[in-house]
């Protein structure tokens, strides 16, 4: 049987100098996902970037889905409220939220959120239980396994990661036959297919996709070569 998997391509490793280079390339090797990975210095270490340069980089084309990975603790507003500045560019699709950054209120109001105009999506950490986003799942979209620790581009890829989606993939069985099963962090041509194989249906690439001397197209070709 076919499996239909998402490529979401990360930018957080682009040279911003020459960003629209980098989307053009993606495009161009047919990624229509851009993963916009939202640090806070403060829920992880570094800080990256946020609205400003994402409506910018919406405007680059109205055609790309942007997938908003919030690594962020919200201290001062409503989430509904802090998230206002990104639902409003249309082409906002997704955005997920840490379960470890958020308050069980937050967590709550989240989860309380009918029709909020975008898929709703919860992280989980690693060293995260799988298990503790269980009771969420009828709230939820997408479930993002983090297989490295959040934070930074270019880390090596957490082999624990596969029994996680294995063990999603059995909890969910026929329930949520609708979820998204995606896995963020080292993914590369090999942990591409072994995640693909443990059940996932969608994954963001980051420095193997902007950071090789091969061409975007080539790895964007030798990351989709998967069984099909
Ligand atoms: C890590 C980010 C990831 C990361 C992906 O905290 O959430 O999206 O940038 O980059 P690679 O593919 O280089 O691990
Ligand atoms: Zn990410």
């Amino acid at each position: 049987m076919k499996k239909e998997v998402t490529i979401a391509a990360s930018i957080l490793t682009a040279n911003f100098l020459s960003l629209k280079d980098d989307l053009l390339n993606l495009q161009n090797a047919g990624i229509n996902w851009i993963h916009f990975d939202v640090m806070d210095h403060h829920f992880v270490e570094n800080l990256s970037f946020g609205a400003k340069i994402l409506s910018d980089v919406c405007k680059f084309s109205s055609n790309i889905n942007i997938d908003c990975h919030m690594m962020v603790k919200i201290t001062t507003l409503k989430v509904c409220d802090y998230l206002k500045p990104f639902i409003i560019l249309p082409q906002v699709k997704n955005i997920t939220l840490h379960y470890e950054a958020l308050t069980e209120e937050q967590l709550k109001e989240f989860m309380q959120w009918k029709n909020p105009g975008f898929k709703k999506g919860i992280a989980i950490n690693p060293d995260t239980p799988i298990s503790k986003i269980y009771d969420y799942l009828k709230d939820l979209d997408t479930i993002l396994i983090m297989s490295v620790q959040p934070g930074a581009g270019g880390k090596r890829f957490l082999d624990l990661t596969i029994n996680k989606i294995k063990m999603l993939v059995k909890h969910i069985d026929n329930n949520f036959p609708n979820i998204t099963i995606a896995v963020d962090g080292g993914i590369n041509n090999w942990t591409a297919n072994d995640c693909i194989t443990a059940g996932a249906n969608y994954l963001v690439a980051g420095s193997y996709l902007l950071n090789s001397d091969n061409s975007v197209k080539k790895q964007v070709a030798m990351l989709t070569n998967y069984e099909k």
